[in-house]
């Protein structure tokens, strides 16, 4: 039995959430159900939001050093235990969001125009931000395999020897596919990077959400001194802490630290750290691994509720396997024959649910939802009751 509460209840009233008060600009409307952006309708630990309370009581909120040995400590302590693997402190550095890091590495080392690769489906806002920065999306697409994805390396190194391609963003585990790369993918993936000198930067934000026989590898196992290749990171998914902004990169690069770490601080004005951050990160790391074991139960049991649920249901539209990490469902509906646009707006108006649109994950059509799973059972039920009701009444009225 868990001793932590998943199904609880919860409220973002008055917090003013993205999730739930923010969908006129993608959804035109407000009032729906949200299952669409990554965050958790999950309390963070107790002991989390008892340190930051903690802190609080001080009353003091001045310039806070991220280089400390609690800091450092609880990153090094967390990927020892989870991860088995061995950081050094100069190997850990401290930044404002994961996305703000992306972008900065994507500032840094290429040009406007220059070429950054994405593997299609890709998480929206590294397509967001690479139109922001004027760089040009170079579209590698996942391969489809019955329900699975893979990596196409071929054409990938093909890709990765154009003149104008300076990087390539890689989302470990995948969003919005939920896919988990082996350590043999990932030493491919490095070994095409470094010989056609293209910079690797590994977004890790997912890392700890994986299914039960599921084993996360970080790039960081394979990551030598002086390498290219940065991970990014953060306890925003994991712990639900996406509003107290922080992150921390990886790098064996020693010139790439100091140089990033100097923009942060110098460029940007951003060297301090969040104060609240430190100090749920110190209790998270250190504390809460009980937690995230049994919050990945939790995701697994919704899971398994979402594919027992379309094969009774709606087996006929919907194809669904569960993926092997993430709290995101990525659901397709090609095999109903729907177009893209009937099927979201039949969501909204019939469903009246929020669910994300797979058209932004890509840069042509495409046919899938990502459905956010990480709430209590009673309200996955929900969100699947008004999915079916949404199919049943289009399929219905497109065959009359
Ligand atoms: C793959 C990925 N990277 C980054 C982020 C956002 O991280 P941050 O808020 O630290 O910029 C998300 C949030 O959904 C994500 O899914």
């Amino acid at each position: 039995m868990s001793s932590f509460d998943f199904n609880r209840q919860t409220t973002r009233k008055g917090t003013y959430s993205v999730q739930y008060e923010g969908t006129e600009k993608l959804f035109g409307t407000g009032g729906l159900e949200p299952f669409w952006i990554a965050d958790m309708d999950i309390e963070t630990p107790e002991a989390v939001a008892e340190a930051m309370k903690k802190r609080i009581d001080n009353g003091i909120f001045g310039y806070t050093k991220w280089q400390n040995p609690k800091f450092h400590g609880a990153v090094k302590g967390w990927w020892h235990q989870r991860f088995g693997i061995t950081l050094e402190d100069e190997e850990i550095h401290y930044a404002p969001s994961v996305m703000f890091t992306i972008g900065e590495v994507v500032r840094q080392f290429s040009e406007e125009g220059d070429g950054i690769i994405l593997t299609m489906p890709s998480y929206n806002a590294f397509i967001g931000m690479l139109k922001g920065n004027g760089r040009e999306i170079v579209d590698c697409p996942l391969i489809r395999n019955q329900g699975t994805y893979e990596f196409d390396f071929d054409h990938f190194e093909k890709l990765c020897r154009r003149e104008d391609v300076k990087a390539y963003i890689h989302c470990s585990p995948h969003n919005p596919t939920g896919k988990v790369w082996t350590r043999d993918e990932l030493a491919k993936i490095r070994d095409i990077c470094l010989r056609t000198g293209v910079f690797l930067i590994s977004d890790e934000i997912h890392m700890d959400f994986t299914r039960p026989k599921e084993q996360f590898v970080s790039m960081v196992e394979l990551m030598e001194a002086g390498d290219p290749i940065l991970v990014t990171t953060g306890l925003g998914k994991t712990f639900n802490l996406a509003s107290i902004p922080h992150s921390y990169f990886i790098t064996r690069n020693r010139h790439l630290r100091l140089k990033i770490g100097r923009n942060i601080a110098s460029k940007y004005g951003m060297g301090a750290a969040n104060s609240l951050a430190l100090e749920a990160i110190h209790a998270a790391y250190t504390e809460c691994g009980p937690w995230v074991d049994e919050l990945n139960r939790h995701i697994e049991q919704n899971m398994q509720l979402v594919e027992a649920y379309i094969a009774a249901h709606m087996s006929e539209w919907l194809d669904f396997k569960k993926p092997d990490a993430t709290y995101l469902a990525w659901i397709s509906f090609e095999k109903s024959g729907l177009e893209d646009e009937e099927v979201h707006k039949a969501l909204i108006d019939i469903g009246g649910i929020a669910v994300s649109p797979g058209h932004i994950y890509d840069v042509k059509n495409n046919q899938h939802f990502r459905f956010n799973v990480a709430s209590s059972r009673h309200r996955i039920e929900d969100g699947l009751e008004r999915i079916h009701r949404t199919f049943k009444k289009i399929t219905k009225s497109t065959v009359q």
